[in-house]
């Protein structure tokens, strides 16, 4: 199905698709905006794949990065605000757009479905239980067709094969990238490695 001929029926947002695709133009940039429409649809297409509900990829994908744009400042109030963990003060918008920006996407998108805020939560860091939901928006925006860089193609073919093999594929080449640039390590990036890759069977 193609992401502009999906309208939505099962009340988990209180409003149509056009209108939140409408906030999302609103909140971000245009190549953002653009991306965001293309990890929707990437979306769709591995849940249809994966017998996980259409509509909720729909949301999952157009909200998961609605906090990306925000200044720094919200950030460290809502990490001050809700008390959470202040180690998170030592990193920056790449972890706390999906680490806390699912706050916002709970509080000013009326968006209360756990598992649809928890894929907006975990999309950069993953973590050691993700649902089939979340490991669907975690690999959507990662292998969405505006993404180019060497070895998407293998990402992509892995994913569309087989999910979880696509999570392990995913966790393995962001670690392995952070730790060759000398890049912190946010900690949960380590548990969620330790989870999906051990066993996973990918190269
Ligand atoms: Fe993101
Ligand atoms: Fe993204």
């Amino acid at each position: 199905m193609k992401n502009n001929q999906l309208t939505y029926h099962n009340q988990i947002v209180p409003y149509s698709r056009d209108e939140l695709v409408a906030k999302l133009k609103n909140a971000l940039t245009d190549s953002r905006f653009q991306h965001v429409l293309r990890v929707e649809q990437t979306a769709m297409d591995l849940a249809e794949r994966n017998g996980v509900d259409v509509e909720m990829a729909s949301i999952g994908g157009l909200v998961h990065d609605y906090a990306k744009q925000r200044p720094d400042k919200d950030f460290i109030e809502a990490i001050k605000t809700y008390h959470l963990d202040p180690e998170l003060l030592n990193y920056g918008n790449a972890i706390w757009h999906g680490v806390v920006g699912w706050l916002f996407v709970k509080t000013e998108l009326q968006i209360t479905d756990i598992d649809i805020l928890n894929a907006v939560r975990y999309h950069t860091v993953g973590h050691q239980f993700m649902t089939p939901l979340e490991q669907i928006v975690y690999m959507a925006d990662y292998i969405e067709p505006g993404r180019n860089f060497p070895g998407v193609d293998e990402a992509r073919k892995i994913t569309f094969d087989n999910l979880q093999a696509g999570v392990a594929y995913q966790t393995k080449q962001t670690l392995s990238y952070l730790v060759a640039h000398n890049k912190p390590v946010f900690p949960q990036t380590i548990v969620t490695y330790n989870s999906w890759v051990p066993g996973s069977g990918i190269e």
